[in-house]
């Protein structure tokens, strides 16, 4: 049976690009025809070469004008946070690729009327689609819930939580994060500010208005623990007594109660012995408990490896969620595409 090919650029290749070119190179449904990269060391090497897969006569580039000109149905934008984020995607946009982003912005959303209102007005010059997605933001705060729903007769509330052990799974931006800072300074000046809540709006909208509800307000709580003794990890080490866990939790109102709740309990070890106080035990994960009836809990997370422990898979599934979502944003009418536009995804090329 012939199968349609939709011809994509991967733009960058840190870690969630990666495992969209992954996806891209062994999918049959899809013909790579661009890598657009920024590190001059990877620039004219083959795409197979930068995921350890076979040659596929694509070669990395780090020509910008000549990437944003290239022909294609659409590009899987995962470039680093940088204050040309939206320029680019709508330049990319205006030129009729479709776009979709890991990297943001995660529309509609109230909160930036002016950044919606440039990637309605560069889809519309396009005649493409944009499409904002994650692993959170962008699955496990709101399609992943929705889809669950389907199963209760009744929702009370949605908690959905992300645990990250970062010895487990290191993040170059440890120290930046604020661990190994005094507590006392980490909870004056957050590093996640109170605003960050607005970036996840969308997908705390999007399961509200799918459970038929309005969001009245978004409150705010932050906490941090301390290492109770010193506790090294990939990037360096943390010191007794300083920063050594981080909860933020933002909870949306609906009816004067808490509907939906998120969760982030970032932690440097898993165990009561390093942490004070230690709010989650157990493997990194996410975690949506519905409540209601029937109340339920799913847990995303890797299959054990070897030592019987499981992996999180966070940015790999943020590359693959979006990379998946490529033929039916390029099927999609113009203009900026949610998983509620999106409807149950078709997926080509991916089983077998
Ligand atoms: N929604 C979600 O759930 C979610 C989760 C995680 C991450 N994200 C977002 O996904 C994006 C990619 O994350 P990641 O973990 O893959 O990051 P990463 O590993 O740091 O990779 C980012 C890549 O961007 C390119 N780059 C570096 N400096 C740049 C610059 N100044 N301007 C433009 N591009 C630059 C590089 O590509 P080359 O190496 O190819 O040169 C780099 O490898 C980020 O924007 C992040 O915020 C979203």
């Amino acid at each position: 049976m012939s199968q349609k090919k939709y011809r994509v650029i991967q733009w960058a290749t840190g870690t969630v690009g990666s495992a969209a070119l992954k996806h891209f190179i062994t999918n049959p449904a899809i013909e790579l025809v661009g890598v657009y990269v920024t590190n001059p060391d990877k620039a004219g090497k083959d795409a197979g070469d930068l995921v350890g897969l076979p040659p596929t006569g694509v070669l990395a580039s780090d020509d910008f004008e000549a990437m944003i000109a290239l022909e294609a149905d659409c590009v899987l934008y995962a470039p680093a946070q940088g204050p040309s984020l939206i320029d680019t995607a709508c330049r990319l946009l205006a030129t009729g690729k479709n776009v979709v982003s890991p990297a943001g912005p995660f529309l509609p959303n109230t909160w930036f009327p002016d950044v919606a209102e440039r990637i309605e007005a560069a889809c519309r010059e396009g005649n493409s689609s944009f499409h904002g997605c994650g692993v959170h933001p962008g699955f496990s705060g709101d399609i992943l819930p929705l889809t669950l729903a389907r199963l209760m007769s009744h929702v009370d509330k949605v908690e959905v939580t992300e645990i990250i052990d970062k010895v487990r799974n290191p993040m170059i931006y440890t120290e930046m994060a604020g661990f190994g800072l005094d507590p006392q300074e980490l909870l004056a000046n957050p590093r996640r500010s109170p605003e960050t809540y607005k970036a996840f709006y969308s997908s705390m909208d999007m399961l509200a208005k799918g459970l038929g509800k309005a969001i009245e307000k978004v409150t705010v709580k932050f906490e941090v623990a301390k290492a109770r003794h010193d506790i090294k990890h990939l990037y360096g080490e943390v010191k007794e007594g300083t920063v050594g866990g981080q909860h933020y939790e933002w909870t949306a109102w609906a009816d004067g109660k808490p509907l939906i709740v998120y969760n982030f309990f970032w932690q440097l070890g898993d165990s009561a012995e390093a942490l004070d106080p230690l709010w989650e035990e157990g493997e990194s994960c996410y975690r949506v408990r519905m409540h209601g009836e029937p109340p339920m809990e799913v847990k995303l997370m890797g299959m054990p490896e070897a030592d019987g422990r499981r992996p999180f898979h966070g940015l790999p599934w943020t590359g693959i969620v979006g990379a998946t979502a490529v033929p039916a944003v390029c099927d999609a009418a113009p203009g900026v595409v949610s998983h509620i536009d999106l409807g149950v995804v078709q997926l080509p090329g991916i089983a077998g």
